[in-house]
């Protein structure tokens, strides 16, 4: 069933399908995609018609040095401010696209065909669009929305298993934090099916869509109710910066993993929704060790950017659908 997610300032998710939708989108202007050498070759279709730029693969491929490369290609084209650019591809493409898009020439219009279940779920939807900048994640970055995001499950088809696990941490994260009865649904259903069933994955990503661009509408900058969506990133962002063995899918895995045993800890969720989320953490086939010592993870969480002096804002889950955002001093963070 096509759907339709109003976020905020004119910006619209479609879960449908690609050729269903896309040339009604596309404004009548020259069109200019931004995408990764990978989605080249499992869905060139896609990007053939286009000029295209193509971008590395990984976190180093999100950085300045492909923000200049990209800026200097564009400048080749003779790209202008009537050129909209079009983002096909994962989070790093849809980070990488729409920042270019929303510098190049002080602005021009951008659009996202999310290729991955992570892009699909969190990454293309809410309008921030961030780099990393020496080893820190989405240092620089802005907020700015694009004028739609597709988000197609046939294209998921290829998508290696692990990519599509680690997309399932994010929806994971968001029936925690805002959705009890699509907590229920994961519950029932099982990674297997997911993968199998397009009918009922098109119906999980619209939920968390529906989740996010609610959160969006009502604090598109972060000001304060936005940081629930980072449930359980704080410790995702200090593995990431420990460690280049997790994705960052695989590393909110285990941040979600610990901060429900922190919540369990100190009594603000009940023992049976706690060892609900852990159970479906475990079951949904992540690894939940922490990666690298204690110590160093706490090192890490006192670089993170989100610190405001010596405390941070650590969102607990207190019931499964609900979470409560706290500011913590460093010293108490326990991992
Ligand atoms: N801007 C935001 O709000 C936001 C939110 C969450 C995450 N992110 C960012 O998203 C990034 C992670 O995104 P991701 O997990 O989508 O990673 P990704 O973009 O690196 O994609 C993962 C891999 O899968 C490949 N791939 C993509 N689509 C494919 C397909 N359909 N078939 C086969 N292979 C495919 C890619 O080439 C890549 O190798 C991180 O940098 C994270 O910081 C941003
Ligand atoms: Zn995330």
């Amino acid at each position: 069933m096509p759907t339709r997610i109003d976020v905020t300032n004119g910006s619209c998710v479609y879960v449908e399908r690609v050729e269903d939708i896309l040339a009604q989108l596309l404004p009548d202007k020259r069109v200019i995609v931004i995408s990764d050498t990978n989605i080249d070759r499992t869905h060139h279709d896609l990007i053939a018609p286009y000029e295209s730029i193509l971008v590395g693969q990984g976190e180093q491929a999100k950085g300045l040095a492909t923000l200049e490369d990209v800026y200097t290609r564009l400048i080749e084209l003779g790209a202008d401010r009537q050129t909209f650019i079009l983002g096909i591809g994962g989070g790093i493409v849809t980070d990488i696209a729409g920042f270019v898009a929303s510098t190049y020439m002080r602005g021009v219009e951008f659009g996202f065909i999310t290729t991955t279940l992570l892009g699909s779920v969190d990454a293309s939807v809410g309008g921030k669009n961030g780099v990393n900048v020496g080893g820190f994640k989405n240092m620089v970055g802005v907020f700015s929305q694009p004028k739609f995001v597709i988000c197609d499950v046939a294209l998921l088809h290829t998508l290696p298993e692990r990519e599509f696990r680690a997309g399932m941490a994010e929806v994971i994260k968001t029936a925690i934090l805002g959705d009890r009865e699509l907590f229920g649904m994961l519950e029932q259903s099982s990674f297997e099916a997911l993968r199998k069933d397009d009918a009922l994955l098109e119906s999980v990503i619209a939920r968390c869509i529906r989740v996010k661009a609610d959160v969006v509408a009502q604090d598109e900058r972060e000001g304060g109710l936005r940081r629930i969506l980072n449930l359980g990133h704080t410790i995702a962002h200090a593995i990431e910066k420990c460690s280049q063995r997790y994705s960052h899918g695989e590393a909110v895995a285990i941040g979600l993993h610990h901060i429900t045993k922190a919540a369990l800890a100190d009594g603000v969720i009940s023992e049976a929704d706690g060892s609900r989320i852990i159970s479906l953490i475990e079951r949904y086939g992540f690894d939940t060790e922490l990666p690298v010592e204690r110590k160093l993870l706490l090192k890490a969480i006192e670089g993170d950017k989100k610190r405001k002096g010596n405390t941070i804002h650590l969102i607990l889950p207190t019931a499964i659908g609900k979470v409560e955002d706290r500011v913590v001093k460093l010293t108490e963070v326990r991992l």
